[in-house]
Parts: C-alpha cells; sequence; structure tokens
C-alpha cells in the first residue's frame, strides 16, 4: 500500500462511528520520508475544521519548539492516534483508538521513522506502554526494533501549565542530540 491507497482507506473508514461527526480526516502531514515523527491523540476543533494535525493553539507552540531546536515542520511527519476528530474534544475511547490505529501503524511501515515521539500521555500509553507515566518518564529514550521512541508533554499540557515548558524544552534538545548522534 502506498500514501494514496493509505489516505483512500482512511477516508473511506467506517470502523467507528467518528467518521459521522468529524468535518475532515486528519490523516497526517509533513515529510514522508521523515525521520522524526509526532504522534499526537486526536484532532481538534481546528484540525478538524482544516484536515491538519497540529494547527490549533497547541500546533503552534509545538512550532516554536521545532525552530527552537532548528528543525523545519516540513522535515517531520506528524500524525495523530485518531485521524477523525472525537466530539467536543473528549478523550479517545478504547475501541476508537483500536479502530484507528492500524492506519498509524501502516503511516510508519511506509514513512520509517528513525524516532517516534509522543506528543502526551494517551499516546505514549497507547505506543509506548500502557502505564507510561509521563511526569515521570518524558524525555526519556527507548529503543524498539528499528526506531527509537521517547513521550514528550503535549503542548496543550504546557498552555495549562507552562512550568512544564523547561522540561519540554529539554527534552526536545535531547531528540534533535539523539537524532545527530546516529548520522
Ligand atoms: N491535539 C492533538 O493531540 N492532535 C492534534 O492534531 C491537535 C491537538
Amino acid at each position: 500500500m502506498d500514501f494514496t491507497e493509505l489516505y483512500q482507506k482512511c477516508d473511506d473508514c467506517t470502523s467507528c462511528p467518528l467518521y459521522k461527526t468529524r468535518t475532515n480526516l486528519v490523516f497526517g502531514c509533513g515529510n514522508t520520508s521523515a525521520e522524526l515523527m509526532f504522534v499526537g491523540e486526536a484532532p481538534g476543533e481546528r484540525e478538524d475544521a482544516t484536515g491538519i494535525p497540529f494547527v490549533g493553539a497547541a500546533g503552534q507552540l509545538l512550532d516554536k519548539y521545532l525552530t527552537a531546536i532548528g528543525i523545519e515542520r516540513e522535515d517531520v511527519y506528524i500524525a495523530n492516534i485518531l485521524k477523525c476528530r472525537p466530539p467536543n474534544n473528549r478523550d479517545p475511547l478504547p475501541e476508537e483508538a483500536d479502530a484507528c490505529i492500524g492506519y498509524l501503524r501502516e503511516q510508519v511501515k511506509l514513512i520509517k521513522p528513525k524516532m517516534i515521539v509522543c506528543l502526551g500521555r494517551i499516546s505514549a500509553a497507547r505506543l509506548i506502554r500502557q502505564d507510561y507515566k509521563i511526569t515521570r518518564e518524558h524525555g526519556e529514550i527507548v529503543r524498539r526494533g528499528a526506531f527509537a521512541m521517547t513521550a514528550v508533554y503535549h503542548p496543550a499540557a504546557l498552555l495549562r501549565d507552562p512550568s512544564k515548558k523547561e522540561d519540554m524544552l529539554r527534552d526536545m534538545k535531547k531528540i534533535k542530540a539523539y537524532l545527530d548522534s546516529i548520522k
């Protein structure tokens, strides 16, 4: 399956009810050969309206961290666990994530990133370990077969609690240093 076929499959998906209430599919965006991939939780209002992940306030903050470590948004790939917005931005239901995660796995297979960064606890619990403790483990890099993984605070959490911003910058610098070290 190539990216176009995968996109079409997602667009046609009826595996959970969220396709009925979404405005746009939020498939993912960026460099399809990226070394670095970010995975958030689910599209919010702005993402649903535009079809692009992380374009709202949280996304703009993520962009600032990318700039701070000298990486362009166009160089990375950004996706979510869910490709359709849950109504009123509620947390994804386990059955919605179960229905959607296969598409993310296909994206990872096509992109073959060197590192996957989970944005927030919900993404980390799905992709790294179910009982992942974001406050304790953020920024720890673990190897998973062909790629490395880590999790950082969700940018929306930084907007709610700016005291976490220092940790976020440290984690993002660590991610950049890791990528530089494997060049
Ligand atoms: N929050 C997410 O987890 N993903 C988005 O795309 C936007 C906000």
